[in-house]
């Protein structure tokens, strides 16, 4: 098997990035990130590619001098890329329809809820969403992307308790640390090919 070459796009603090980042050096996840595109100059997620010397696409809406053009930007450096995968690892903006259409089956993304519940948004506000539900049980969902958003067949989900004394910021955390497990093993098993997509579901195929 060799090694899977991604994609990761992200606007925040980069802490899933840094999950994929630090699975690659332990040789847990045989994985080549080639490049980091972000909307957000100076981000987290930024400063840590830097730091890790992985190429940075920065396309800010103006940076970009618009919408259309941001697109034509980050669409150029992921097909130049030439990605097996495409990571959106808090990534805050809706991929265009061309880039959904082109990397079909080829992106994922992480969501910090049990999807189909408390979707859209950016967090905190699933997790907000789900304390204000009064839910008992939360997580993180890894998807394939689709162009409903957050709609797409689900790869893996890992659940966490929701305590009654949790604040948005807690049981975010709490949820981190089950996102920054899920993610790496979803991009393995792709890694590995055993992500098996038929008929709108996921399957993981067993290892011999
Ligand atoms: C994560 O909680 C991720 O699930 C969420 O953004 C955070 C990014 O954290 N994604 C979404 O809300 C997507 N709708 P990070 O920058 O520390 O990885």
């Amino acid at each position: 098997m060799s090694t899977i070459r991604l994609t990761v796009l992200a606007s925040g603090n980069g802490s899933n990035f840094k999950a994929i980042l630090d699975a690659i050096e332990s040789d847990e996840l045989d994985a080549e990130i080639l490049l980091l595109v972000t909307n957000t100059a100076n981000c987290g997620a930024a400063q840590k590619a830097i730091k890790a010397h992985i190429p940075v696409c920065t396309c800010s809406l103006k940076s970009s001098g618009g919408r259309t053009r941001q697109f034509e930007i980050m669409s150029k450096a992921i097909t130049e890329s030439k990605s097996d995968l495409l990571v959106l690892a808090g990534f805050n903006l809706i991929l265009p329809t061309q880039i959904v259409t082109q990397f079909e089956n080829k992106i994922i993304n992480i969501h910090p809820s049990l999807l189909p519940s408390f979707s859209g948004g950016m967090s905190p506000q699933p997790q907000k969403a789900a304390l204000e539900g009064g839910v008992k049980v939360s997580g993180c969902t890894v998807h394939l992307v689709t162009e409903e958003l957050d709609a797409g067949p689900i790869i893996a989900q890992r659940a966490v308790a929701v305590h009654h004394c949790d604040t948005v910021d807690s049981l975010a955390n709490r949820i981190l640390k089950e996102e920054h497990i899920v993610l790496p093993q979803v991009i393995k098993w792709f890694s590995e090919g055993r992500v098996c997509i038929s008929d709108g579901r996921v399957s993981i195929r067993n290892t011999e």
